[in-house]
């Protein structure tokens, strides 16, 4: 990693296992971060990530924090210990890069957002999607009236289980928190973001496989206004079998984004004549439609768009009391190079997230992945614990945002 002007910021990560790995090399030679240390109590590992990058290895976060060259702290631990390492590295004056879940329940999460905020050290939880440009554009293309405000929200995810044996920590609720908090947290904060509210309630259901541990479960979670979320995750298939879709419904128009990784969104949109002209000049803008600070694109992004014009009457159509002459359909389709090109996206916005920390520290931004989000999926996701666990709908507990941020 490499620095511009200023001093890089030293950071030193703590737990060296898979993921960690992953973050260190999508982070090699960010400018303005410094990888300092790493930390494991496994020797063997620390030793060899630390080999790896040119950086001394130790067991602990403790002996992290007693380097002054550590200025953040980058936590790669599984889930239940993510919540007292930040509250202690935030306490020992550091700022913190967080992997995903900020912690395992809503209580621990509002700890570690309120630390941050009392000590006025920046957070960032690893929420790639927030990172990732096509839920980027599709931000871009609502607050830009080409997409209506969603309705309806739905993901499902056909994960794999591949490599996840019958020991490994994530079956384990008391270690990773269950599926909707070790992983529904991606697409809970992403709902958040897409739909631009906070989750009132949730009914969810959790299924057991025979003799085994849930594998599978599903959360309905309306948002304020009319609108409902649909989350779905089976941790049940091969590595080649793995399938996501996330759809939006945005009433006159339907958005499908492909990929847990999203690497290929198609719009289907009706709209009328100013609407296809819009429409029809996006292919010039896909630059700004895609980017994202600190995210490099690897060049070969598509934006296409096809309008049909006339494929409907002109007779005004109506669809929940909303009436508009839209006789034009859009096809449009923004492509990150599909399935081939995931690795590259996945590593690029792991980076963003980090590019993300590194300016929050330097110039005083907000990040896109903060604290509030980090609390504020966390809350979702025990709630809808809860409810699948009861059967009964759960109240999303509310977050004075202005408290936190
Ligand atoms: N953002 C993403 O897309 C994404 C993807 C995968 C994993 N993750 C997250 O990354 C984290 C790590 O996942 P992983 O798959 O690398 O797990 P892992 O089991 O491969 O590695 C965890 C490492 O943490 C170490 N560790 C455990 N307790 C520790 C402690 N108290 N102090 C120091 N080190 C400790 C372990 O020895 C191990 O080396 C999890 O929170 C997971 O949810 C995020």
């Amino acid at each position: 990693m490499t620095g511009g002007a200023r001093a890089p910021l030293g950071i030193g990560l703590v737990g060296c296992g898979g993921f960690a790995e992953f973050v260190l090399d999508a982070a090699a030679g960010l400018p303005g971060l410094r990888l300092a240390a790493v930390a494991d109590p496994s020797a063997e590992r620390a030793a060899r990530l630390g080999a790896r990058h040119g950086v001394p290895a130790l067991a602990s976060l403790d002996e992290l924090l007693e380097l002054g060259d550590v200025e953040a702290v980058l936590i790669a631990t599984p889930p239940a210990t993510h919540a007292e390492m930040a509250v202690t590295a935030l306490r020992a004056g550091r700022h913190v890069f967080c992997e995903k879940p900020l912690a395992t329940t809503a209580e621990d999460a509002a700890a570690v957002a309120a630390e941050a905020r009392r000590t006025g050290r920046v957070l960032v939880v690893d929420h790639v999607l927030r990172y990732n440009p096509l839920l980027r554009a599709v931000r871009r293309l609502t607050e830009r009236g080409l997409l209506g405000p969603a309705r309806r929200f739905l993901f499902e995810n056909d994960a794999s289980d591949e490599d996840l044996g019958p020991d490994h920590w994530f079956w384990d609720r008391a270690h990773s928190g269950g599926i909707f908090v070790e992983h529904g947290v991606h697409f809970f904060d992403a709902a958040r973001a897409l739909l631009g509210s906070d989750p009132v309630s949730v009914r969810a259901t959790a299924v057991r496989r025979p003799d085994g541990p849930v594998d599978m479960v599903s959360a309905d979670v309306v948002h304020p206004d009319g609108v409902l979320a649909s989350h779905l995750h089976s941790f049940t298939h091969a590595h080649r079998a793995e399938r996501q879709l996330m759809r939006l419904d945005h009433g006159f128009a339907e958005t499908r984004i492909c990929g847990w990784i999203p690497v290929r969104a198609e719009v289907l949109a009706w709209t009328d004549e100013e609407g296809a002209l819009a429409w029809e000049r996006l292919p010039s803008l896909a630059d700004a439609l895609l980017s994202v600070d600190g995210f490099t694109r690897h060049g070969f992004e598509r934006v296409t768009v096809e309008v049909e014009r006339d494929a409907g009457s002109s007779v005004p159509a109506r669809g929940r009391g909303e009436q508009r002459t839209v006789p034009h359909r859009v096809r449009a389709v923004l492509d990150l190079g599909g399935e081939p090109r995931k690795p590259y996206v996945y590593a690029q916005s792991v980076r963003a997230a980090l590019a993300d920390l590194v300016r929050a520290v330097h110039e005083g931004s907000v990040p896109q992945a903060d604290a509030v989000s980090g609390l504020s999926a966390v809350a979702v996701a025990e709630a809808a614990t809860v409810a699948a666990d009861t059967g009964v709908a759960q109240p999303v507990p509310q977050i004075p945002l202005e408290a936190w941020s």
